[in-house]
């Protein structure tokens, strides 16, 4: 109480309330900005997809020519690697009728070392991983007749596919950074890796956590129509149809339609509410210039925005009474999910600020304001891009009932964040307008969406 007291005296409350207005301002998401920001979107997926380079969003070919329609049948593997953690699963279809008769899986902690370490020692983990999880495979399971064990691979960084089962690295994101696997195809890599484990599996899809998530969601509902990721990374897909994409490699046969991997995290425009904080914490990352959009509020980065604001306000503001914590100078040191849990907190005293620091209350309202001006810039933001989206498809605004199959902590976890997107969309959609647009959350459904994606794309054994 006595360091409470001293605290509270030293600190400069015109300066902390001058520091937060100017992040508020800068972080500002009227109305009107955000109908510029979807516009934006709009106008670059089609540059994305006009020819490669055109645009900041990439908007990356899948070759997924057969969404999941529930009749798959067969013995199936995914493997998830995106995040901090990697999933291994294997599930048994039973086409129409039965559906997923069997599915099991297993999660793993990727060790930090092995994200910026070789190539060949990422692989060679996550094959390793997969053998002994295939090991324990039950007798009850069941390949379709003349086919090997296949399994899709949801490789969540961006990537250049050359078939659905092939593509080269773009470029890592989200904290790996592995120089020699960029320009490789990380199929191969793979497929190398299993053969060093012994293991008889080929790899029948590569596809994006994005894409998988909405394989998933399109397996059980067919009004799913894009895939959006809102966790460590954000990132977007949509169903496209490839008459709207002019530079589909000519020579190759064209589908109806397509997935499209937006790799919206690197969408730019010049409407992005940007401030200090948000150039600070880009020149202190390890792919500067990247990511803006991702940068601005996926799970990796919101928590430290708010710590960096948070700094700024015990340097100039003597926030904590003139010393400075000395954690809240280590990068990463707040995480999102503390955000969220402070966040959420709306008991008179804020105790979960507390938690985390021992704090007079007038300064956990402080650290508050600065989780909800974050947190708000953010959900809106993503509220902008979905509508871009839904221009682009052609379902803004009608009376088409179009489902957003959802995966990620900083939807499921991240309750006011939620609430917010939500609320945007209806600001920008009105209240009949986004009573058509679903965002369903589907779980770690992206492993499921894999696995469901080589079993469309599965290819019988030829015949000795
Ligand atoms: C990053 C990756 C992207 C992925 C997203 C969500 O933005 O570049 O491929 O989909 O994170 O995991």
């Amino acid at each position: 109480m006595v360091v409470n007291k001293q605290m509270q005296k030293n600190v400069n409350w015109g300066r902390v309330q001058a520091t937060i207005k100017e992040f508020r301002d800068g972080c500002a998401t009227p109305l009107q900005r955000l109908q510029k920001l979807a516009a934006d979107m709009h106008k670059e997926m089609i540059a994305g997809l006009a020819k490669d380079g055109g645009s900041k969003l990439k908007m990356l070919l899948s070759f997924v020519e057969k969404l999941p329609s529930g009749n798959e049948s067969g013995l199936f593997y995914g493997l998830d690697l995106g995040g901090t953690n990697f999933r291994v699963l294997r599930v048994q279809l039973g086409g129409k009728d039965k559906r997923i008769v069997k599915q099991e899986y297993e999660v793993v902690s990727i060790p930090p070392r092995l994200m910026i370490g070789s190539n060949e020692d990422l692989f060679d983990y996550i094959a390793q991983v997969l053998a002994k999880f295939v090991a324990k495979e039950g007798n009850d399971c069941k390949l379709a007749p003349g086919h090997k064990r296949e399994l899709g691979f949801t490789f969540s960084f961006p990537v250049s596919q050359q078939s659905i089962d092939s593509g080269t690295l773009v470029k890592w994101t989200k904290g790996f950074a592995i120089a020699e696997t960029v320009g490789k195809d990380v199929v191969k890599e793979l497929q190398a890796a299993m053969m060093r484990q012994k293991m008889d599996m080929r790899v029948a899809a590569l596809v994006n956590d994005t894409t998988g998530t909405l394989a998933g969601g399109r397996y059980r509902n067919d009004d799913v129509m894009m895939g959006l990721i809102l966790g460590t990374g954000s990132n977007a897909c949509y169903v496209e149809q490839t008459s709207a994409i002019p530079k589909w490699p000519p020579g190759l046969p064209k589908p109806e339609i397509t997935v499209i991997n937006m790799e919206w995290g690197n969408f730019w425009s010049s409407h992005l509410p940007k401030t200090k904080v948000d150039d600070d914490l880009d020149a202190d990352s390890v792919n500067p210039g990247d990511q803006a959009f991702e940068k601005l509020f996926s799970g990796m980065y919101l928590g430290d925005i708010v710590r960096r604001v948070i700094l700024k306000l015990a340097q100039d503001a003597c926030l904590f009474g003139g010393s400075i914590p000395k954690n809240l100078t280590s990068p990463f040191v707040l995480r999102t999910p503390d955000v969220s849990c402070m966040h959420a907190d709306e008991s008179a005293d804020l105790k979960e600020v507390a938690k985390v620091r021992s704090l007079p209350v007038e300064t956990r309202k402080v650290i508050i304001e600065i989780c909800d001006i974050a947190a708000q810039r953010g959900a809106r933001l993503v509220a902008a891009g979905i509508v871009g989206i839904l221009r682009k498809i052609g379902r803004e605004g009608k009376d088409v009932r179009t489902v957003v199959g959802m995966d990620g902590g900083l939807y499921e976890h991240y309750p006011k964040f939620r609430g917010c997107l939500h609320e945007a969309l209806g600001e920008l959609l009105g209240k009949e307008g986004s009573a058509n647009v679903v965002i369903e959350l589907s779980k770690d459904g992206s492993g499921l969406g894999a696995a469901l994606l080589a079993a469309s794309h599965s290819v019988a054994l030829q015949k000795a």
